[in-house]
């Protein structure tokens, strides 16, 4: 392959930056979306909020360039001086798209200005139900029948943003917490990277709350 051609593969790759607090599934399967050639993307930063984070240590298993930023003296929610550094490191990076991966805060203005429409997360339950935490707990206390994930662009509410695409996962009488969460996550790795497979084609027109997807 020529020098050209590496350099068109690579201007035609979207650039990624994940954010997450926790383990990194959903970075691994996008991963590995990326490595089995079905999304053109590449991961260039992997940023947390959480020293130890899993996140950050399977992005260095991936020799993936990984950052840990406090966040605080907030609890829960990406602001201040911490948000700026955020924003800065992301602008190295030269990022089009912030993928939320288990990323504990919520974003807030300064973010979402600066990236208008260039930030997706991925929700344990079928939107609008059990938006917040332990949604497959919220789920289960509720007694509903189907849950699932969402992939969604984020706004300014908790997980309010217009949906990409959902998945559902039936909840069994037998279903503990773990078990349900563990047959939610299978079907988040198959969501994030077609969702962001989407974003890659350019097939999304958001049209108010609508996202329309042009499989054409
Ligand atoms: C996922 O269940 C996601 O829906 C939620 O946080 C969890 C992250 O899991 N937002 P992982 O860190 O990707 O394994």
């Amino acid at each position: 392959m020529s020098a050209n051609a590496t350099d068109k593969n690579s201007a035609s790759r979207l650039r990624l930056a994940v954010l997450g607090s926790g383990n990194g599934s959903n970075m691994q399967a996008i991963l590995e979306a990326i490595s089995n050639g079905s999304l053109a993307a590449e991961i260039t930063c992997v940023i947390s909020d959480v020293a130890d984070a899993g996140i950050l240590a399977r992005a260095k298993a991936a020799s993936i360039p990984q950052h840990y930023i406090s966040a605080e003296p907030f609890r829960t929610k990406l602001d201040g001086e911490a948000e700026k550094q955020y924003l800065n490191v992301l602008n190295d990076y030269d990022t089009e798209l912030i993928v939320l991966a288990g990323f504990m805060r919520i974003i807030k203005a300064g973010m979402l200005r600066a990236f208008q429409h260039r930030i997706i997360n991925i929700h344990p339950s079928l939107l609008p139900a059990f938006p917040g935490l332990h949604a497959w707990r919220q789920a289960l206390d509720y007694g509903t029948k189907i849950t699932g994930c969402t992939v969604h662009f984020v706004d300014e509410g908790t997980d309010t943003g217009p949906i990409i695409i959902q998945r559902h996962v039936p909840v069994l009488d037998d279903d503990t917490i773990e078990s349900l969460h563990a047959r939610i996550q299978q079907q988040e790795h198959i969501a994030y990277p077609e969702a962001l497979r989407l974003i890659s084609e350019n097939k999304l027109r958001v049209k108010n709350r609508r996202v329309l997807i042009n499989n054409s």
